[in-house]
This record gives C-alpha cells, structure tokens and sequence, in this order.
C-alpha cells in the first residue's frame, strides 16, 4: 500500500489555507460572543404584497410601542425606497425589539454603532433585539441594494435620555 504523494509545496499551502480558515472562525466566534453579531435566529413567513392587510403592519399600527415589561416593539416597513415610519424614537439602554418586513424586493438595515442590522427578506418577518447605549440621532440605512433610490434609502433613529 502506497500513501499518496503530496507535493511539498501543495502541503504548505494546505496549511496556509487552513491556518486561514481557522482563524476566520475564531475572529467570527471573537465577536459573535465579545460583541453580540450573530445572524437573525427569527423565521417567520408572511405575504409581503399584503402587508398592508394585516393586522400588526398595517399602515396606522407601524411605529414604536411600549411593552408591559417596560421594553419596546418597533414595528416598521421596508419599501422602496424608505423606512415607514421615518423616524422612530426610543430610550436609551433600553430593550428594543425591532420587527420589519419588505413590501417589495430585498431590503438591509443597518444602524452604525449599534449591533442593529439585519436583511429585510420579502415573504418573512426579520426581528432584531438591541439596546441603544447612545443618546442622539442615528441613521438607519438600506445596505442591500435594492434599485436606483438605494442610495436614498434610509430613516432616523432617535435615542433619548431615560426620563
Ligand atoms: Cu432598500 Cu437598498
């Protein structure tokens, strides 16, 4: 039995190339744990041509509610080419849970500084679970292009002091 002939420097590079992939995954792991970034766990389906017929995204209840444990539940739509409502404002180092669906084609949501980001999918529910440690405006911006008013793309996030 003869083991396979591997040129030196096709080994080296085996290792170079997994050395590399290892250490991708302990970068990832790094800030999945130190930082909070991890994918969107949530599944959930919904018809996205018939938002606007559903109870939790039609157009009068979007916006931002307060819970009974004292945390908030932003509800919000991604359409070309904007966020409804516009702007939404919430507390400080407060528990906000973000709920967005797209009315047309594939959205993102990012807001800078803040572990809030998430892919807007049409035909499902994208939920996000954050707390905002800064008081001031934020944008909240499109990062998935989706048309030529990509770039225009965007809502207010306002954090304001705990009363
Ligand atoms: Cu919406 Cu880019």
């Amino acid at each position: 039995m003869s083991s396979i002939h591997i040129d030196p420097l096709e080994k080296k590079w085996i290792w170079a190339v997994g050395t590399i992939v290892v250490l991708t995954w302990i970068v990832q792991l790094y800030y999945a744990i130190a930082d909070s970034i991890h994918p969107p766990s949530n599944v959930e389906v919904i018809d996205s041509a018939k938002l606007h017929m559903t109870e939790e995204f039609a157009e009068k209840n979007l916006g931002v509610k307060k819970e009974e444990d004292g945390s908030y539940t932003v509800t919000m739509v991604a359409a070309r080419y904007g966020f409804y409502p516009p702007m939404i404002e919430v507390p400080v180092d407060t528990k906000v849970k973000l709920r967005i669906a797209s009315f047309d084609v594939l959205h993102g949501l990012h807001v800078p500084g803040s572990n809030m980001a998430t892919m807007v999918v049409p035909g499902y529910v994208s939920e996000v679970t954050t707390a905002f440690t800064k008081t001031g405006d934020f944008p909240m911006i499109c990062n998935e292009f989706c048309g030529l008013g990509h770039d225009y793309m965007y809502a207010k996030v306002r954090v304001l002091a705990k009363q």
